[in-house]
């Protein structure tokens, strides 16, 4: 594929979701926001129908709180996502392909097995896995180079990180030109310079899961306060800086932090080892403790709440990026 490629225009251009259950509808929100023509299709008619029947409160939520941008009502946005029954009728005229079937390796091989058959050589074929590497599914196609990973978080209209990851045969175009798009719809991506178990989000993740199992399991402390450690410590600087410009401000430059703190911390992680099985009695105590915050019965009403907690960040970042500094 041509890097040099013409630039897409908007209203010609068709993005084409293949599975419309949860992260299918929300990417159909985010392309079909940024101006894209949207076909949804899905191997069960059902969905195709419910996709297109939730995402136009979604719209509206977003509407209401002024995350959809260029003064556009959540009714334009909606008329941009259509349905169909065909995958061939989805693929036509599609410059990007978006799949969002079940975490399934056989299955996402069989579905991207039928996006090949159909692929022109122009059409990028991005899988939104949240795990599986894209080599353990493309490598056998015709158009290999055209795949990758784009994985986004749930929910992605609040959350904006993609993380791009490439097989080892993913034309570095493809990578730029997902980059690129993903950007101009309002994301911000990542990209691995090569398949990682985890990709990155979640080997940061495990890591800080790993070690509040380990700051129970070791009766260093309770449940309760890894979390406020987290929530009222770690996060609040986290939510607009990362982990490697923290250390630069916290001391006169990284190069100073790590001249003051890198051997302690080394020391500290040589005692984080090994990884601990995440059951037994630890557990137990873990699951007490969230079951005393929120009973699994009422986890939809938490969930609730952590949606409007995420999208008044969304609203602050949003607002916040016009008059940050560095900007
Ligand atoms: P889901 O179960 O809500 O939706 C999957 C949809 O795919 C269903 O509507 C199903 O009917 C459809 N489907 C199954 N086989 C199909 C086929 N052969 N052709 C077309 N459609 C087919 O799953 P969800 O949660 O939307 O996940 C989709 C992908 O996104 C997975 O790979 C998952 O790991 C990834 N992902 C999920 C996130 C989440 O929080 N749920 C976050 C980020 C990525």
């Amino acid at each position: 594929m041509a890097e040099s490629k013409p630039k897409f225009i908007k209203s010609d251009s068709r993005v084409a979701i293949i599975g419309s259950g949860l992260i299918g509808r929300c990417w159909a929100m985010l392309f079909a926001r940024a101006g894209y023509s949207v076909c949804v299709y899905d191997i069960d008619a059902d969905q195709v129908k419910g996709a297109l029947e939730a995402t136009l409160p979604m719209l509206s939520t977003m509407e209401a709180k002024g995350l959809l941008g260029d003064g556009q009502t959540s009714s334009e946005v909606h008329q941009r996502i259509t349905g169909c029954s065909q995958l061939s009728e989805a693929m036509e005229g599609a410059f990007h392909i978006q799949e969002c079937v079940p975490e399934n390796v056989e299955l996402k091989k069989k579905v991207f097995e039928s996006l090949d058959e159909l692929a022109s050589d122009m059409v990028v074929l991005a899988s939104s896995t949240s795990c599986i590497s894209p080599s353990k599914f493309t490598e056998k196609l015709k158009h290999r180079s055209q795949c990758i990973v784009a994985h986004p978080v749930n929910p992605p209209y609040y959350i904006s990180l993609v993380e791009l990851v490439p097989a080892p045969w993913t034309d570095p175009a493809v990578i730029q030109r997902t980059r690129s798009l993903m950007t101009e719809i309002g994301q911000s991506p990542v990209t691995l310079k090569k398949e990682a178990n985890g990709f990155i989000l979640n080997r940061l993740q495990y890591a800080l899961i790993m070690e509040a199992w380990r700051l129970v399991e070791d009766g260093i402390c309770s449940p309760e306060d890894v979390d406020t450690a987290m929530v009222e410590g770690l996060a609040p600087r986290y939510s607009f800086m990362g982990i490697f410009e923290v250390m630069h401000l916290n001391a006169q430059g990284v190069n100073d932090y790590c001249h003051r703190y890198g051997a302690n911390i080394t020391t500290v992680c040589e005692s984080q080892t090994p990884a601990r099985q995440l059951s037994g009695p630890t557990l137990d105590t873990v699951n007490q403790a969230m079951e005393a915050r929120t009973p699994v019965k009422e986890l939809d009403k938490r969930r609730k709440w952590r949606d409007e907690r995420l999208a008044a960040l969304a609203v602050h970042k949003k607002e916040m990026a016009g008059k940050d500094i560095q900007k």
